[in-house]
């Protein structure tokens, strides 16, 4: 095989723009700006100051796995309708109001859930979950700490300071994502959720993202990963490439809290290039 030096520059820049169009018909079409792989600075910074330019290939204007994620950046770009309440189409029928009115249900009846003794016994309320019914993206974690708890929101303490950095980088805002955990309940001492507590919440979690109908779906570490995709495969196996749940793409990922400074900081670069990777599948700008 040829190597890069003995190609002539014609040659090299026919080979770059075959490359650049298959990636195109593949429905790729940013590209990040450097090749070295490393996480958002901000990720390591209290405060959030990421900006970061996209790169387009030339020419590229479609969006092969969903024209609505393209024009989701597109209201961000010139300010728009807001994409987060905007009606869109149903895939299971059920129209959007219903949806919400069925999920404010859900939430009651999680709330006075007790299935779990010792979780319905030690949580101070049950934490449901955030976002918009029929956001693009949902991310999923393991179970709500002592802030969740404490506010009823999942991912409110230190990791999920983290995440809303992530969904940053990602040029998203937390409140056009939902968020929720496997399970709804605090574990005391935020230990490991068991698999009977999983198991309990299940129809729960099921019914929660039938109702939301997310396009695509995080999971956060291999807690959430396990139990949503029933695997007994470790998050490094799972890592990059994408998975199914019930026809929806799911990406997993490194959870937060690992990456936070008295752990694997080290591994937000990782977490990064999984990000990047969703991005592309959802046909969102890449930088
Ligand atoms: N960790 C989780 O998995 N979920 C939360 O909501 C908070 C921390």
């Amino acid at each position: 095989m040829t190597s890069p030096s003995e190609l002539s520059k014609e040659q090299l820049s026919r080979q770059v723009r075959q490359h650049l169009d298959s990636l195109k018909a593949a429905g790729v079409d940013w590209l990040p700006a450097g090749s070295i792989p490393s996480a958002p600075s901000s990720w390591n910074q209290t405060q959030d100051s990421v900006n970061p330019k996209p790169q387009a290939i030339a020419g590229s204007q479609t969006n092969k796995e969903t024209s609505n994620t393209r024009r989701q950046g597109l209201f961000e770009d010139v300010g728009g309708p807001d994409p987060t309440t905007e009606a869109k189409p149903t895939c299971s029928g059920i129209p959007l109001e219903k949806r919400k009115q069925e999920l404010k249900v859900l939430t009651e009846k999680v709330c006075q859930c007790t299935r779990c003794g010792e979780l319905a016994s030690s949580r101070t309320q049950t934490v449901f979950g955030v976002g918009p019914v029929g956001a693009d993206l949902c991310f999923i974690g393991e179970a709500p700490g002592a802030d969740e708890d404490a506010q009823g929101e999942p991912f409110v303490g230190a990791a999920g300071q983290l995440l809303d950095k992530i969904i940053a980088a990602c040029k998203m805002k937390r409140e056009e994502v939902y968020i929720c955990n496997i399970i709804k309940c605090r574990p005391p001492g935020n230990r490991t959720p068991l698999p009977n507590e999983a198991a309990n919440c299940r129809e729960y979690l099921e019914r929660q993202l039938e109702l939301v109908q997310p396009r695509f779906i995080c999971a956060l570490g291999s807690t959430a990963a396990k139990y949503l995709l029933n695997t007994t495969q470790g998050i490094g196996q799972l890592r990059g490439r994408f998975h199914d749940y019930r026809g929806i793409p799911v990406l997993c990922t490194y959870h937060p809290a690992y990456l936070l400074p008295h752990r694997s900081p080290g591994k937000k670069k990782d977490v990064w290039e999984d990000m990047k990777m969703l991005l592309a599948k959802m046909g969102r700008p890449v930088t």
